[in-house]
């Protein structure tokens, strides 16, 4: 028969702040972000056209566009450069400061045997025309707006977006209701994009959230700081940049020191 010590109330207390005095401080501690509007979400996907608040080409890593938001029919970055010059293979240009990090990325997947490659950077506003349409007369309006941006509203037009494949693959769209993420580069990318600054700007599930349905192949660049925060926050892109913009944090926790230490943008 089991015996059930009970001791005074006051007595259990005493112990109780022992023990936790007991406990030691762990070395690398954690500083809890104060929260603002946490759980504050970006108004519902409807399909508008109104003018994005930062769309400036310096202000590249907050510019949002999505089914309401885009950019002007002349954005087209000037520093846009061959993606070749990474050393990835495929076609198409992206904004200069990319390449560092792009060309990391690529070395590194080669390294851990789940090479990548590029399918589609940035398209201007004309091609983005071409894309949708193209979508259109294929799948009809209602299945094209959930997997192509209307002109002036793709992340493609920012020059800061790729859609990745496997080497001498077909488009990784292409395959029916196969997954690229389970394939050994979609995978890898799915793990490690982020730490070369790279976000998945539309992920499983989250529809309401981002507008388009899951794109395990589209990969948006925020450079390696925001990344890390965005990637932190568990947010999907499109949220934590709506959440950045309106006093609000997505990110909770972060890490003093260490890998995988979060930097918040200021
Ligand atoms: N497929 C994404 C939504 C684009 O067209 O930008
Ligand atoms: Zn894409």
């Amino acid at each position: 028969m089991r015996h059930r010590l009970s001791l005074p109330a006051g007595l259990t207390f005493a112990l109780l702040l022992v023990a936790v005095a007991a406990v030691p401080v762990a070395a690398s501690s954690f500083v809890t972000v104060p929260r603002v509007q946490t759980t504050s979400l970006p108004p519902a996907c409807k399909i508008a056209d109104t003018t994005a608040q930062f769309t400036s080409y310096a202000d590249w890593s907050r510019t949002l566009v999505d089914w309401t938001l885009r950019v002007p029919t002349t954005y087209a970055p000037k520093d846009l450069v061959p993606i070749s010059r990474a050393g990835i293979s495929g076609g198409g240009s992206i904004r200069s400061f990319v390449i560092p990090d792009l060309a990391a990325m690529t070395r590194a997947a080669r390294a851990a045997g789940a090479p990548i490659a590029v399918e589609s950077a940035y398209r201007s506003y004309a091609t983005q025309i071409s894309t949708f349409n193209s979508w259109v007369s294929a799948l009809g309006y209602p299945a094209a707006i959930i997997g192509s941006a209307r002109p002036g509203h793709s992340e493609h037009q920012l020059g800061l977006a790729i859609d990745f494949k496997t080497p001498g693959g077909a488009a990784p769209w292409s395959f029916g209701g196969y997954d690229w993420a389970t394939s050994k580069a979609g995978a890898w990318m799915m793990k490690n994009a982020w730490k070369y600054g790279f976000v998945l700007s539309y992920p499983k599930g989250k529809i309401s959230q981002v507008c388009y349905g899951y794109e395990p192949w589209h990969y948006r660049y925020f450079g390696r700081a925001t990344a890390a925060a965005i990637h932190g926050s568990g947010q999907a892109p499109r949220v934590w940049l709506w959440q950045q913009d309106h006093g609000g944090s997505a990110a909770v926790l972060t890490r003093t020191g260490g890998p995988g230490s979060v930097t918040v943008r200021p």
